[in-house]
């Protein structure tokens, strides 16, 4: 296993359609394995393959707390197939947006089907933050992030902060 460097906002690749695979094999095995180790180095609970630059379908999660046993989720071609009307808000972040968060209202459960490690189909119902995160990682894959639900000055105002970031870490690394 190895880490990979994650993509930072503003970056054109965060905004392109992510592309459906047509099997699990070990050599997305071995990316799945990798974009859990660097999801936990960073650390966040989710991420997204286009994340660390690749435009597949591919989303890792694992919402448990630290001092809880790790409880990874591996889910290919995700595809939400229905959501509820009630919906919820949690203050989000975004392993592309690092220090920026924003309340988000999403739908409160969603049902998502998908294929595991294993290259087995499976259907999951989420609610909760894992309904929140299901959500935001699959917007990923759609080119979509968080910040998209903000109005256009917040929005902005978080882009123009994430360039002048990048800046300042492109001196300190000179
Ligand atoms: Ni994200």
């Amino acid at each position: 296993m190895s880490i990979r460097k994650i993509v930072i906002e503003p970056d054109p690749i965060l905004r392109k359609k992510s592309e459906s695979l047509e099997k699990v094999d070990d050599e997305i095995r071995k990316l799945l394995d990798d974009m859990l180790e660097t999801m936990y180095a960073a650390p966040g609970i989710g991420l997204a393959a286009v994340q660390v630059g690749i435009l597949k379908r591919i989303i890792v999660i694992d919402i448990s707390k630290d001092e809880e046993k790790k409880t990874p989720l591996f889910l290919v071609n995700p595809e939400i197939i229905s959501r509820s009307k009630k919906t919820s808000v949690y203050e989000e972040g975004c392993l592309s947006l690092p220090g920026h968060f924003a309340e988000i209202e999403r739908p409160a459960e969603c049902q998502v089907k998908f294929i595991d490690y294993d290259g087995k189909e499976k259907e999951l119902v989420a609610d909760g933050l894992l309904a929140t995160c299901i959500q935001h990682e699959v917007d990923h894959l759609n080119g979509v992030l968080f910040i998209d639900y903000l109005s256009k000055l917040k929005k902005d105002m978080i882009v123009k902060k994430l360039i002048k970031q990048k800046k300042e870490f492109n001196k300190v690394v000179l």
